[in-house]
């Protein structure tokens, strides 16, 4: 199993490419790629610890040695939101860098399954989709945007609020990745229930969760060690059912039968080749059903704003 990750020198680069050499199983290969010419260097560090995980990094212009043969590559290269910023604010710059990304995985790792952690994830799901599309390489099943922090996230909240260990919780978080598009279903969290309060409160912390984080670090970025985890999570789970464990299941924002949009958040039953089942979404509560219906205009622009930028 070899995993590549892009953008290997940041902020989330970092913890994830050490969670990674920490927990992937023994024998995989970990590949890390990044412009900083650090990394090189970020990669003979962790080559230290001692886990039969091989490590290699790349840098400079070309991402292709360090995607040659990768099974999974995960995106997190990009600028990252400073206080008063909008995920959307960071399109200008991350559209052309996912492109540029896609364009050399497309070429040389045709087949791998692709994890997009970089902002505007709602938009840069979309640019890859179209870069791959027109490649002729695009699959619908292995194309994932990384939405694992929301999760994390409502377990953490619940939990705190409802005095439980958070291994016990598990929140599905449907829609997309900003705001209002980040919907916590906590009418279907086993074993806890909420009174209407707490389920706005709840709610809206975590839509604005990543907020949070940029206005805490007060310039310094945003989340970057608990998304390195979160995108650990998701990508040892598409590790793991790459190598046929059952029953992995995962939400991630991916293109589905377009019922919402063409992309949309939702539980997933992974396989050897990527998504190898969409799972519908359930049955909402009034209070999440509106919020479906009130997300939907701004998720489908964002969408737009990505399938405008490359034409699929
Ligand atoms: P960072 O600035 O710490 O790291 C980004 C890295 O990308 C840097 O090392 C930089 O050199 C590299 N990079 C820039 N352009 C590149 C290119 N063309 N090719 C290769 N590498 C390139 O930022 P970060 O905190 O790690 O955040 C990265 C991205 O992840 C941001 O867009 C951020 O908004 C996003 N993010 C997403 C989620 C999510 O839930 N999906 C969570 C947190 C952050
Ligand atoms: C997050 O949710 O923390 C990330 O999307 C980063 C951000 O800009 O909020």
């Amino acid at each position: 199993m070899k995993v590549a990750v892009l953008g290997a020198a940041g902020g989330i680069g970092q913890a994830l490419a050490l969670l990674l050499k920490t927990q992937l199983p023994a024998g995989s290969a970990l590949s890390l790629y990044d412009i900083s010419p650090v990394t090189p260097g970020v990669a003979v560090d962790l080559s230290h610890i001692s886990t039969a995980v091989k490590v290699e990094g790349f840098s400079g212009e070309d991402a292709t040695p360090a995607l040659k043969g990768a099974n999974i590559v995960l995106i997190s290269a990009g600028v990252a939101r400073k206080p008063g910023m909008d995920r959307a604010d960071l399109f200008n710059v991350n559209a052309g860098i996912v492109r540029n990304l896609i364009d050399q995985v497309a070429q040389t790792a045709p087949d791998t399954l692709i994890g997009i952690i970089t902002n505007p994830v709602n938009t840069t799901v979309a640019i890859a989709a179209n870069v791959l599309k027109k490649h002729g390489v695009y699959d619908k099943n292995r194309l994932f945007g990384v939405t694992t922090l929301d999760i994390i996230r409502a377990n953490t909240f619940v939990a705190e609020l409802k005095g439980k260990q958070p291994e016990e919780i598990e929140v599905p978080v449907i829609g997309g990745h900003s705001g209002v598009t980040i919907l916590p279903l906590l009418s279907q969290v086993a074993g806890v229930s909420f009174s209407d309060d707490e389920v706005a409160s709840l709610t809206k912390r975590i839509q604005n969760a990543g907020t949070e984080v940029v206005e805490a670090k007060a310039g310094g970025g945003s989340a970057t060690l608990s998304m390195g985890q979160a995108a650990a999570r998701f990508g040892l789970s598409l590790v793991h059912a790459m190598q046929g464990e059952a029953n992995v299941v995962e939400c991630a924002y991916v293109e589905g039968d377009g019922e919402h949009a063409r992309f949309f958040s939702q539980p997933l039953l992974l396989g050897k080749n990527g998504v190898a089942e969409r799972r519908p979404v359930g049955t909402l509560s009034a209070f999440e059903q509106q919020a479906l219906d009130g997300m939907l205009e701004t998720l489908r622009k964002d969408i737009v704003q990505g399938e405008a930028f490359v034409k699929g």
